[in-house]
C-alpha cells in the first residue's frame, strides 16, 4: 500500500548560507526571523542554534505562518511562531519576553508560495483579482489602491517602490484606464507605457 503524506509548498531560501553566516548564528544564540514565510532560514538557523538557542519567528501571512509550523516541527521546543508584521517587533518581544537578542533577519520580499497561488494576486502570470495582501485580514488590496489612489499618490509610490522613471505616465493611464480589477489588466496598462522590452524580464515586474 502506498502511503500518503501531505507534500509542504516550497520556497528556496535566497543566500542561505551567506544570510546565516552573517547573523553569526551559534549554539545557545536568541534570534529573530521577521520574515519566517515557508521557515527556510529559520531551519537553517534553528540547526546552528540548537539545542539551546530560541528563534522567534514572524510573518504577517496566517498561510506562511501554518507552512513554517509544519516545517520546523522538529524544533518545536525551540521556536515561537507569532502571525503579525514585523513593525511591531517591538510589541512583540515585550510580550513574549524574548530578549537580548543576538541578530535579526529580514528577507523582504514574496514567497515561492504566495508567487504561485494565482488568487493572492502577487502575479500576472495567472489572471487574478488585484490583491498582493499578506495579510488577508488586512482591508486594503492592490484592487483599492488603483482604483482610488490620486493620480499624484499613484505616482509616488510608482517612483518609490517600482524606481521607475516614467512613474508620471504609468500612473496616468492607470487612472485613464479605471476601473481595472485583474493582475494581467494591470500588467498590460503598465506594458502600453513602457513597450515590450527585449529581456526576458516583463516590464510590470
Ligand atoms: C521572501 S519571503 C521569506 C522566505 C523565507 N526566508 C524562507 O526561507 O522561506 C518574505 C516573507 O515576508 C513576509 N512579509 C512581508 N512583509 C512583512 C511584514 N511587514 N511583516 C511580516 N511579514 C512580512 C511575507 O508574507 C513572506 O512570507
Amino acid at each position: 500500500m502506498i502511503s500518503m503524506t501531505m507534500s509542504l509548498p516550497t520556497h528556496i531560501p535566497v543566500l542561505l548560507s551567506e544570510a546565516v553566516d552573517g547573523l553569526q548564528a551559534r549554539s545557545g544564540g536568541y534570534f529573530i526571523d521577521c520574515t519566517v514565510g515557508l521557515g527556510g532560514h529559520s531551519a537553517a538557523i534553528l540547526e546552528r542554534i540548537s539545542p539551546d538557542g530560541k528563534l522567534l519567528g514572524i510573518d504577517s501571512d496566517p498561510e506562511a505562518i501554518k507552512v513554517a509550523r509544519a516545517k520546523l516541527r522538529d524544533y518545536s521546543e525551540a521556536v515561537t511562531l507569532v502571525n503579525d508584521n514585523f513593525t511591531n517587533l517591538d510589541a512583540i518581544c515585550n510580550k513574549l519576553n524574548f530578549h537580548p537578542v543576538d541578530g535579526i533577519l529580514f528577507d523582504l520580499g514574496v514567497s515561492s508560495m504566495q508567487l504561485d497561488t494565482a488568487q493572492r494576486g502577487f502575479s500576472f502570470q495567472h489572471d487574478a483579482p488585484l490583491d498582493m495582501r499578506f495579510d488577508p485580514q488586512q482591508e486594503l488590496t492592490a484592487c483599492d489602491i488603483v482604483n482610488t489612489f490620486s493620480e499624484q499618490e499613484l505616482a509616488c509610490i510608482i517612483q518609490e517602490y517600482g524606481e521607475e522613471h516614467r512613474y508620471r505616465r504609468i500612473a496616468q493611464n492607470i487612472v485613464q484606464s479605471r476601473p481595472i480589477t485583474s493582475t494581467s489588466q494591470l500588467a498590460q496598462i503598465v506594458e502600453q507605457v513602457l513597450g515590450r522590452q527585449h529581456t526576458r524580464i516583463h516590464p510590470a515586474t
